[in-house]
């Protein structure tokens, strides 16, 4: 708990959840909770038409965001998690053949772990190089004609590398694969053009960059795609109720049950201030913390960084490093406790990113993520911290 003794709180675990969010979304969905409180697409009354225009508009202004072709490609999800086993549960059968790479988050190691043991899936898993970025060659080589899928994360939770989407596409396609992009750490921190980026699915969350609460997420279903994806869940949908069989059309096929209403009306006003802002000047503003970051990290004696080489690289606000002497555990530990700067420690639910830069054994990194709302002068505190417990003079260095 935080008392008045308590250094000032200083977030820089946005890749895990952004904190905090635009004002509009604590409005938002305080309004919901106090004035509407009702269940989506369920009823006529005057709430839940309001409601329902709400939600209309979040769908609306996610599609524009991610460039889809029009809003009911957009399925609401409760994180990226559940979109991304829902895409991989969703379109895999027994027999069948998916290439990921080593450098994945757990919620598309694990699904396709469990596919491969309970469902008869081969899966390839290409490596990365010590920046971790995954070659398309590699992807390239080992695809094969029943390759049914190609998951891919867009940039790395561990070290902010983006990775070569667009060319590896192009491969999935050549062989007649379907293509999964993870954008968790991308959407809302990158510009994402799903005409440019042609990919076949791709989850990300509502909570992180998107700066919407905690319990949503996205999953863009390409058109067409509907007839090759199975529904996890059939349930109520507030739709064609005569009938026990699941809807077949976009969004209900994948949306059974009640929407989580209040977090769903702060995605929306997160998304027209993203809008506003534009995901192009955020992205600019990340970057140039950044690099401010990494170059005052990589000045102080002891600090090893991972990650793209060099800080002019295209990569995401998200940086790891080890300090000598100090478990990354401890290390965020005493960002905390003494310099009020939270950061997170160890494997970040990706061991084999881990593995790819050479910090598995050690029980992973420290990592430092941004947002929108980071300022100069939480990178500058952030540094300062590291510095102190380096041992460097706080002035000097
Ligand atoms: C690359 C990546 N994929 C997936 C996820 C899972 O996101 P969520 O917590 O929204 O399920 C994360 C979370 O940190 C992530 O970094």
């Amino acid at each position: 708990m935080t008392t008045d003794a308590s250094p000032k709180r200083i977030y820089l675990d946005n890749a895990a959840t952004s904190f905090p969010k635009p004002e509009a979304v604590y409005e938002a969905v305080d309004r919901y909770n106090r004035q509407i409180g009702v269940a989506v697409g369920r009823s006529a009354y005057r709430q839940a038409v309001e409601l329902h225009r709400v939600i209309d508009r979040c769908r609306t202004l996610a599609a524009q965001l991610l460039g889809a072709e029009s809003p009911e490609r957009i399925i609401f999800t409760f994180n990226a998690t559940d979109g991304l086993n829902m895409a991989i549960h969703g379109l895999l059968r027994p027999g069948d053949h998916v290439v990921t790479s080593a450098v994945e988050h757990n919620s598309v190691l694990r699904p396709l772990r469990d596919e491969e043991e309970r469902n008869g899936v081969e899966v390839t898993r290409v490596a990365a190089d010590r920046s971790g970025c995954v070659d398309p060659d590699a992807v390239r080589q080992a695809v094969r004609p029943n390759t049914r899928l190609v998951a891919l994360l867009h940039a790395s939770n561990v070290t902010g590398t983006i990775q070569p989407v667009e060319e590896v596409a192009e491969i999935a396609h050549a062989v007649g694969a379907f293509f999964l992009v993870d954008a968790a750490q991308t959407a809302g921190h990158l510009p994402i053009d799903l005409q440019t980026l042609p990919a076949d699915l791709l989850a990300c969350a509502g909570h992180k960059g998107l700066l919407g609460p905690l319990g949503t997420g996205l999953l863009y279903v390409r058109p067409g795609l509907e007839d090759q994806l199975r529904s996890l869940r059939q349930g109520g949908t507030g739709s064609q109720s005569e009938d026990d069989r699941q809807p077949a059309h976009l969004p209900d096929k994948y949306e059974s049950g009640n929407h989580n209403a209040p977090a769903l009306c702060g995605l929306e006003a997160a998304l027209s201030f993203l809008m506003d802002r534009t995901v192009a000047a955020i992205h600019e503003h990340e970057l140039r913390l950044t690099r401010r970051l990494l170059e005052g990290l990589a000045a102080i004696p002891g600090v090893e960084l991972y990650g793209p080489p060099a800080p002019d690289r295209p990569r995401v606000g998200v940086v790891s490093f080890t300090l000598e002497g100090f478990e990354p555990q401890d290390l965020a530990t005493i960002l905390d406790e003494s310099f009020g700067i939270q950061a997170r420690a160890g494997l970040h639910c990706a061991p084999g990113a881990h593995r790819a830069i050479g910090t598995f054994e050690q029980g992973g990194t420290v990592r430092f993520s941004t947002s929108v709302f980071t300022t100069d002068a939480d990178i500058d505190a952030a540094l300062a911290a590291v510095r102190s417990i380096a041992g460097c003079d706080e002035r000097g260095a």
